[in-house]
């Protein structure tokens, strides 16, 4: 769906009407053009206070892109700064800043007390302004899950409030700001998520912490086509972030599933037939769902490696008017199948090692939407389901959800006129998401070099102002 209001805002004459009435003036995000384009380029600035365990993890990630990489010197407490690499030139952040940054990286995971967050301010103080449009804002943090004292997490969930305020305000250029929270001795694990999260295909992703934890296996593979030789079964692939989800992982060579009720049939087959995929038509809650999913994926392919859990479906009634098959069939849809599913491809081997499981939750699962009691307690509990197997899951198989915002699709057109104007401008970038947007971060989930990445539920909402 088209975003009219975002489109007559950035004329000329819709930019000086919307100023003047105090409108928002979302910018256009940048999404990625090419698949080759690099993931960050023009100037980067890098710091890191005191004990920093990240940064020459971090210079030589960066180093990857053509980017030019300068690291912060001046004030005392960022001089770990320079670690980064020996070929970032040095620039003093308390002298006159020329030009502008693409991105400005800080790790802080060195940090063990409060009075050690001043580095933050030393930082991005003078540099935030610097900022260009489209910009990213990135810290590592240490996981405050695994400090052992008090300080040191007081500390590092600091970062967390910083980073989601940071979003608030660098927002309406179209930046974004984010948080990687890394365990003990992961620094090797960043590759996948630092060159995603500074990459145009997190345009949509702002305020988010992600947990990274050490894993055997981060290999980052062919960058072109990271995917290539795994197999994915998409549900709900017919049409929207289904559909959208289907092209990303083909276009990063996954061969493709695609299952959709049976009346979508032909809809799913316009989506796969041009990825070369494989279509079933399957209603997910059928009780013989699972086993008919299964036996289709021994026999096509022999096992699969990306189980994404898209279907879903809205029943919306304040729950005094709900009728019992409301709620019966949403519960069903987007949470019990799943579990189904997951648990047969498991009890028949066919789910591959290294495998990824993606949920899909939503907003509406982490704060609550009225009139949608059955969908909130469904996608919440999705979000349940991922943090529990996530600890029991093995052979390298990671289980992470997504939790979309206002992405423009059929079930956000559908909605009344004001509620659906509300969600889209309800968000720090004042827009809709594009369904490309879930998938590109669910592309992010199956990168082979995110396997520390586990257990996480990333909001792709614009960092929507509804819920935590
Ligand atoms: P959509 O309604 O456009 O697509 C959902 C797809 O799931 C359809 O193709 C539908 O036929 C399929 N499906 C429904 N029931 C099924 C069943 N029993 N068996 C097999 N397939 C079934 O929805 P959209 O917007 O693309 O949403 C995709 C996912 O993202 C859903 O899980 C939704 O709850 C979630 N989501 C969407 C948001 C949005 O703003 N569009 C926001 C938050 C979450």
């Amino acid at each position: 769906m088209s975003d009219l209001y975002l489109k007559l805002v950035n004329t000329p004459v819709g930019k000086t009407a919307a100023q003047s009435l105090g409108l928002p003036s979302p910018a256009p995000l940048k999404r990625l053009k090419r698949v080759d384009q690099p993931f960050i380029e023009g100037d980067i600035l890098v710091g890191a206070g005191q004990g920093a365990r990240a940064i020459a993890n971090l210079g030589s990630i960066v180093s990857a892109s053509p980017a030019t990489l300068h690291h912060a010197s001046g004030p005392e407490n960022l001089s770990e700064s320079a670690k980064a690499s020996t070929r970032a030139q040095a620039l003093d952040v308390t002298g006159d800043i020329d030009g502008r940054f693409s991105a400005l990286i800080f790790d802080a995971s060195g940090l063990q007390k409060p009075g050690e967050l001043r580095a933050l301010y030393d930082f991005f103080h003078p540099t935030i302004r610097k900022l260009a449009a489209n910009g990213r804002v990135l810290i590592i943090g240490q996981d405050p899950h695994t400090c052992r004292k008090a300080p040191q997490a007081a500390a590092q969930q600091a970062l967390e409030g910083f980073v989601r305020a940071v979003g608030k305000e660098i927002g309406k250029k179209g930046s974004t700001a984010n948080l990687l929270w890394i365990a003990p001795n992961a620094e090797n694990q960043l590759d996948a998520s630092v060159r995603f999260f500074l990459s145009a295909r997190s345009a949509y992703v702002s305020g988010q912490t992600v947990r990274i934890g050490k894993a055997s296996d981060a290999k980052a593979g062919n960058p072109v086509a990271p995917l290539a030789g795994k197999v994915a079964l998409v549900t709900g692939a017919s049409r929207g972030i289904g559909a959208a989800i289907a092209s990303t992982l083909a276009r990063d060579g996954a061969t493709i599933i695609g299952l959709d009720i049976p009346p979508a049939l032909d809809e799913l087959q316009k989506v796969t037939g041009p990825l070369n995929g494989k279509a079933l038509a399957c209603d997910i809650t059928d009780e013989k769902a699972p086993k008919l999913i299964a036996d289709f994926i021994e026999k096509e392919t022999g096992g699969v490696d990306f189980v994404i859990h898209n279907a879903g479906i809205t029943r919306d009634k304040t729950l005094g008017n709900m009728p019992e098959h409301f709620w019966d069939m949403t519960i069903a849809v987007n949470l019990t199948a799943e579990e189904l599913i997951d648990e047969e491809l498991a009890e028949r081997n066919l789910m591959r090692e290294n495998g990824r499981i993606v949920c899909i939750s939503s907003i509406s699962g982490i704060a609550g939407n009225f009139g949608q009691t059955n969908y909130s307690c469904a996608k919440s509990g999705v979000i349940g389901y991922v943090e529990s197997m996530a600890r029991h899951l093995k052979n390298g198989i990671t289980i992470n959800a997504v939790a979309p915002g206002f992405i423009e699709t059929q079930m956000t057109a559908d909605m009344p006129f004001t509620i659906r104007e509300a969600g889209r401008r309800m968000n720090s970038l004042s827009q809709g998401g594009q369904p490309v947007d879930v998938a590109e971060t669910i592309a992010w989930y199956c990168n082979p070099a995110s396997a520390g990445v586990n257990g996480n539920v990333v909001r792709v909402c614009g960092q929507s102002l509804i819920g935590k």
